[in-house]
């Protein structure tokens, strides 16, 4: 086990309406599902959340509760942007892990290979996403013209998202006050021209973003499909 597990969860759920990460599936809280996942990895050795501000000790006890803190390393406070969180969180990293890997806590679907054929292709490249390719018909607005995008070369970013942590905190260095914008990781190591590999994601390992999507997750942890 070479990685630590970064898990952003100090988000506040503006589109949903509600902060989603202590919302329940099937009695077992969002986040808890994330870190269990990625807790599940074998390459895993660490794992530190980015809590809400003032929320740390409950997010402690939670995962204390459901017996999914056996990888826990620390508990941070995140903050205003996701960005922000993450930075937060690799700072209490432990000290002589070289590879961390980025996972969204409203995504509580990942399968534990994604994360290590994820890691696994960072290893090689230094940079590494799980993707979707894009299956819709794209269209460009600009003005009052419309385009069709090629979508041959979309691809729907997910995490996890891994890295030589190494290369990661040259990317934000080099990013400087830009970081807080980036909606992900892998947009700094591209902003810096370093190679970014896409690693076939997968489908169930959607983000919990609106209330569609919450149901629908709790209709996967209902009534799983055969
Ligand atoms: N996140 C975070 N710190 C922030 C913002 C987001 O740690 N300041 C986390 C969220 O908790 C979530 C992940 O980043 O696990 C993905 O973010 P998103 O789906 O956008 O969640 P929210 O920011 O909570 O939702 P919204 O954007 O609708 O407010
Ligand atoms: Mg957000």
């Amino acid at each position: 086990a070479d990685a630590v597990a970064i898990l952003p969860a100090a988000g506040k759920g503006t589109r949903l309406g509600e902060a989603k990460q202590f919302l329940e599936l099937g009695g077992v809280p969002l986040l808890v599902r994330a870190v269990e996942r990625a807790a599940a990895c074998s390459e895993i050795a660490a794992i530190v959340i980015a809590a809400p501000p003032g929320e740390e000790e409950r997010v402690r006890d939670l995962l204390a509760a459901h017996g999914a803190d056996a990888k826990l390393h620390a508990v941070v406070a995140g903050g205003a942007e996701r960005a922000d969180s993450v930075k937060a969180a690799l700072r209490a990293a432990p000290a002589g892990l070289p590879m961390v890997a980025i996972h969204d806590a409203a995504r509580p679907f990942a399968t534990p290979e994604l994360f290590t054929r994820v890691l696994e292709a960072a290893r090689r490249t230094g940079a590494a996403v799980a993707a979707l390719p894009c299956t819709d018909t794209v269209k460009r607005l600009e003005g009052s013209g419309v385009t069709t995008v090629d979508r041959r070369s979309l691809w729907l970013a997910q995490t996890p998202q891994c890295f030589r942590i190494e290369q990661l905190l040259r990317a934000y260095e080099r990013a400087g006050n830009d970081v807080s914008v980036a909606t992900d990781e892998a947009a700094l190591i591209e902003a810096l021209g370093e190679p970014v590999e896409l690693v076939p994601g997968e489908k169930e390992n959607f983000k919990v973003t609106d209330a569609d999507d919450l149901r629908r997750a709790r209709g996967m942890v209902e009534a799983p499909a055969a």
